[in-house]
């Protein structure tokens, strides 16, 4: 009995961390898929991207944005940048970011890298 319940401890604890966004991939997602167009610490043909989560869109200076997403009354969080991942002209018609991000699990952990650039 004991040992069914370690395997059963071992196998929750495994389940979670599964299901747990990862933010090390998500930095291999954005260094492969994002960096073409972003960095970090500068803006390129997209924003800069450090402190982006909980800021308003549109808002980094010394970037052009379009006037969609510039007018939006967007801030990024969570359920936004999943929004904005998953199909950006859907979600702020207008905008110019022209690349979208199929599964969940690699928007979630893009999402969970963009949290670190604090
Ligand atoms: C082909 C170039 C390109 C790629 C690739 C790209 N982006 Fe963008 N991104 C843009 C542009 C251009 C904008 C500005 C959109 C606007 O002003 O309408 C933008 C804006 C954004 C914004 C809004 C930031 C703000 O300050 O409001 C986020 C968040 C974002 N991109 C995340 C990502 C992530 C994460 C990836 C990788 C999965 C990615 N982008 C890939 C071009 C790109």
């Amino acid at each position: 009995m004991k040992r069914l319940s370690v395997l059963a401890a071992l196998l929750i604890r495994y389940a979670a961390t599964a299901e747990a966004a990862d933010a090390v991939h998500g930095r291999e997602i954005y260094e492969s898929r994002c960096i073409g167009c972003h960095s970090p610490d500068a803006n390129r043909v997209g924003p800069m991207h450090r402190g982006v989560f909980g800021r308003k869109a549109g808002s980094q200076a010394g970037y052009t944005y379009s006037k969609a997403l510039k007018a939006s009354d967007i801030v990024w969080g969570d359920a936004t940048l999943d929004k904005w991942l998953t199909n950006p002209q859907a979600f702020v018609p207008g905008q110019k970011m022209n690349f979208k991000v199929a599964k969940p699990e690699d928007r979630a952990d893009l999402i969970a890298y963009l949290k670190t650039l604090k």
